[in-house]
């Protein structure tokens, strides 16, 4: 309990250092209320004591007293003695600020001062951690002294003092190895000495404690951190043998002729374990080696083919690694201070282990090489209408298998119109039949055809050839008109149709054609023009309507000929203007109206008081029938004696 007295006048500054100048006001700042007292309450905190020789009233306003927190303190008006009634919460607030007044009898102020209550500390707040879990993951190869993870915790007693200070510390390791020590700094901070191994503990629990300094009362809590250790490749992979007959048939690809089994003593499926294969010595690049995700088997595959002819055996060496490089980490010795003596071993280090390596011996197996043709496409050229027999052109070809099969027969594999055959030893290519350049299986002058050599062997190989025949053009074609039903109309004057002929024959054996008319035409017909690829067939006003024959005689330039008689119809052309035309219209009306042409025919023939009613539905070239006699022969239906209707339909299909 403390205690104050104000003993001198308040106008020196001198007389007490428990009044300071602050702003304007004077004020007391020697009280002090211990946080959280135990009572009991009310208990004296002080007394403010002022000299007068006359009575003086005294009164307390502000923080604690009218202001929050309310009821806290109060005054004697008489004596000038303080009370507090309950306990402050330092961590609330650290001060109560008050005002203090001295009245007179006639109630006029005599003295007012300020009050500054400081609320002492005790040690209430155990340090707090800002978590109650830490989890984290770490690699198994990360090395000794490498920060892991910062634990914070925070204290809310008064600060700078021993009740808010504290220090972490490490109170439990689960599991407890012997070659892992964990170590808190200060700063919270937490890493270890020696080495991390996943096989002797995946996962370390770490109790750590906060506890403050606190001179009465040390106050502490804890959290747990969680440490999980990934698994590092710690172990090398070796290979444990293989399986696979070890042979390749030449010229195959996509074939694994071997698999190759390893052992790896890390977590499986990880990629510590997973084993990633190399293939050396492999000159050409005709292998390469997956691994096979579910055994971690090394799939040797053949991606090139191979040639026996090249070699009956390959040697490889095939080494094994994994995804993840590969780390170890051994204690060596253990020091008070300061890290560990650890051991630990890198790939990437000058003189770590090479990866284990084996080697493989793969068979090539001789397969039957089909013979191949010296060239692919050969060209030849034969003039048509040469006679049967005639020789063409020699093919070659080469087998490469150096043992079985060598022996090997030429062969026609396709000739569309079957006009060469092919000495099967010599190659040696000779017509069959005579060559027709107008024949349509020679597209633009050339005739193809495809050549086989096939081997002995089993099953027996073939190679191809293809010859392409060049076809030269012989005039052994005639002219020949394009059309020989020819149209004219009937009419007064000279009046021309065209006659259009074509020869098989290229240039210089086809056109431009002479036309010469033969018989006695004078009067009647006459050419103009008459040379040309088309000649103009004009009708004398003397020739009438009706079916005429022509005969035309028509040359090539090399005076090669044909005669062909030409019918040539005369008709009407005055309501068509055209005789083709016409007949064209009459046809298309005929038959043209494509569908169903709803007629009815409504016949009554009263003779014999009988009634027929034929309602037909037909196709309109069936109409001619129907119009054609008075009464539709095809369909009647008799309607009985009375007036009695029947109605039937009746289609045409
Ligand atoms: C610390 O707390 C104790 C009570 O636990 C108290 O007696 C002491 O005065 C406090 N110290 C400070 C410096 O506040
Ligand atoms: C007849 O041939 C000539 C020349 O080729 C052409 O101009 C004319 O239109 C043709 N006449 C008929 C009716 O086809
Ligand atoms: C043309 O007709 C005449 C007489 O009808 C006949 O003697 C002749 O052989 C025919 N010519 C041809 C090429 O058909």
């Amino acid at each position: 309990m403390l205690c104050f007295f104000l003993l001198c006048c308040l106008s020196s500054a001198t007389c007490s250092e428990a009044l300071s100048r602050q702003r304007r006001s004077w004020i007391i700042d020697s009280f002090t209320i211990e946080e959280e007292h135990p009572g009991p309450f009310p208990y004296v905190l002080g007394k403010v004591n002022i000299e007068r020789d006359y009575r003086v009233y005294f009164d307390l306003y502000g923080e604690g007293v009218d202001e929050e927190p309310r009821g806290v303190l109060s005054i004697h008006k008489d004596s000038g003695t303080i009370y507090v009634h309950k306990a402050v919460d330092y961590e609330e607030r650290t001060m109560l600020k008050l005002q203090f007044e001295a009245r007179t009898t006639d109630l006029s102020i005599d003295t007012k001062l300020g009050v500054e209550i400081t609320i002492q500390d005790i040690n209430d707040n155990p340090p707090h951690f800002q978590k109650d879990l830490y989890e984290i993951s770490v690699k198994e190869e990360d090395v000794q002294g490498s920060h892991l993870l910062t634990v914070v915790a925070s204290d809310r007693d008064q600060k700078g003092t021993a009740n808010s200070t504290f220090h972490y510390e490490i109170k439990a390791v689960s599991p407890n190895t012997p070659d892992t020590e964990f170590v808190i700094e200060k700063t919270g901070a937490i890493s270890f000495k020696g080495c991390l191994d996943h096989d002797a503990a995946d996962m370390f629990t770490i109790l750590v404690e906060a506890k403050d300094h606190g001179e009465v009362v040390k106050l502490s809590s804890s959290t747990t951190v969680v440490i999980h250790v990934q698994d590092g490749n710690n172990h090398l992979p070796s290979i444990s043998g293989q399986t696979g007959s070890g042979k390749v048939k030449e010229g195959e690809i996509g074939f694994s002729p071997l698999r190759l089994h390893v052992t790896d003593k890390d977590t499986p499926h990880t990629p510590a374990w997973r084993a990633r294969f190399t293939v050396h010595a492999d000159e050409g690049g005709h292998f390469i080696i997956e691994t096979d995700p579910d055994s971690n088997d090394g799939i040797l595959k053949v991606v090139k083919a191979l040639d026996f002819e090249e070699g009956a055996q390959r040697e490889l060496s095939i080494s094994v690694e994994n995804e993840l490089p590969y780390f170890s980490c051994q204690v060596k010795g253990k020091r008070s201070s300061g890290l560990w003596i650890v051991d630990t071993i890198r790939d990437s280090d000058p003189g770590a282990a090479q990866p284990h390596s084996v080697k493989v011996i793969i068979n090539v197996e001789d397969t039957n090489d089909p013979p191949v043709f010296s060239v692919a496409v050969k060209e030849a050229t034969v003039e048509e209408n040469t006679p049967i027999g005639t020789w063409v052109e020699k093919v070659t070809a080469v087998d490469p298998d150096s043992s079985q099969a060598r022996d090997f027969v030429y062969k026609v594999g396709n000739d569309p119109a079957g006009w060469v055959t092919v000495d099967p030893h010599t190659g040696d290519i000779t017509t069959v039949k005579t060559p027709d350049r107008e024949s349509s299986h020679v597209v633009n002058d050339v005739y193809t055809v495809l050549l086989h050599a096939v081997d002995k062997g089993e099953p027996p190989m073939t190679g191809t050839a293809t010859l392409q025949i060049h076809v030269t053009d012989q005039n052994d074609n005639t002219p020949q008109p394009v059309e020989t039903y020819l149209y004219v109309c009937m009419s007064d004057d000279p009046i021309a149709t065209n006659i259009t002929a074509f020869d098989l024959d290229e240039n210089p054996f086809g056109g431009p054609f002479t036309f010469e008319l033969l018989g006695d035409v004078r009067g009647k017909w006459k050419l103009n023009p008459s040379y040309g690829y088309t000649a103009g067939l004009v009708k004398e006003p003397s020739v009438y309507a009706g079916p005429h024959t022509v005969g035309v005689k028509i040359s090539d330039t090399q005076g090669e000929f044909g005669v062909y008689n030409l019918s040539v119809t005369v008709c009407d052309c005055s309501v068509t203007g055209n005789c083709r035309t016409r007949r064209h219209s009459a046809t298309r009306a005929a038959s043209g109206a494509i569908g169903i042409v709803f007629a009815s025919l409504v016949l009554l023939l009263c003779k014999t008081r009988c009634c027929y009613l034929s309602v037909v539905l037909l196709y309109s070239r069936r109409l001619k029938l129907m119009a054609s006699g008075p009464c539709p022969a095809l369909q009647l239906i008799s309607c009985g004696p009375a007036i009695d209707f029947k109605l039937k339909w009746v289609s045409f299909f």
